[in-house]
């Protein structure tokens, strides 16, 4: 494998992605490549200041087209400073959360719909689209039990809406794996970590050949 490759893991609220990026990248360094984890919005400090203004919890009245233009141009500047630069020196870069994430948020669950998204974020990632995309897909009530019983998360902007809005984010990720079944694979994220593991991991395994 001389260049490297992009993997994206995408799921609503409470899917598991957190656990499952460790332990994919704890396997892709046992097989002697470099394995490199980062997360949207945010992961190198210009996209983390745009981070901070889209998820500020008193940002109230951001507007949604604003809140799909900044996820876009925070993608841009991670795709830029972090991702291509990790690809061109060979290393697996595991990313928390990449387009499709905005295709099912804005696109889908915020009514702006996935053409207009689609074109604003074809503009920002200008063809570098992940080799492999897996969506975590568990039912919104099951994510959201999970995370509520996780005292220490942080609660921003997005997580206090309520359940309609996450089932709309969940019927748009079903939506887009339908629409790039080359690229996402869905992976039944209702059961636990192990098997959950065991199957992201027969579909990476795959890519890196
Ligand atoms: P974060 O705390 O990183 O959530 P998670 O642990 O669920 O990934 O917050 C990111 C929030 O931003 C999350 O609610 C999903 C949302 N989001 C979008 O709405 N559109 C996007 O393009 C991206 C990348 C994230």
């Amino acid at each position: 494998m001389s260049k490297g490759k992009f993997i994206t893991i995408e799921g609503g609220e409470g899917s598991g992605k957190t656990t499952l990026i460790g332990r994919l990248a704890d396997r892709i360094k046992e097989k002697g490549y470099e394995a490199v984890t980062t997360r949207e919005p945010g992961g190198s400090p210009i996209a983390e200041a745009i981070r901070n203004v889209i998820l500020e919890r008193s940002h109230t009245k951001m507007d949604g087209r604003t809140e799909a233009l900044l996820y876009a141009a925070s993608r841009r500047q991670h795709l830029v400073e972090i991702v291509v630069p990790a690809i061109e020196r060979g290393a697996v870069v595991l990313c928390d959360r990449f387009i499709d994430s905005s295709l099912a948020y804005q696109g889908h669950a915020r009514g702006l719909g996935m053409e207009a998204v689609w074109e604003i974020n074809r503009f920002a990632v200008d063809d570098c689209m992940p080799d492999l995309t897996l969506f975590l897909d568990l039912e919104p009530e099951a994510g959201l039990a999970r995370i509520e019983a996780n005292a220490l998360r942080e609660v921003n902007r997005l997580d206090l809406e309520g359940l309609a809005f996450h089932r709309k984010v969940r019927e748009g990720y079903l939506e887009v794996a339908g629409r790039f079944p080359e690229r996402i694979v869905t992976i039944d994220a209702m059961r636990s970590p192990e098997f959950v593991l065991e199957d992201a991991w027969r579909y990476l395994e795959a890519r890196l050949g």
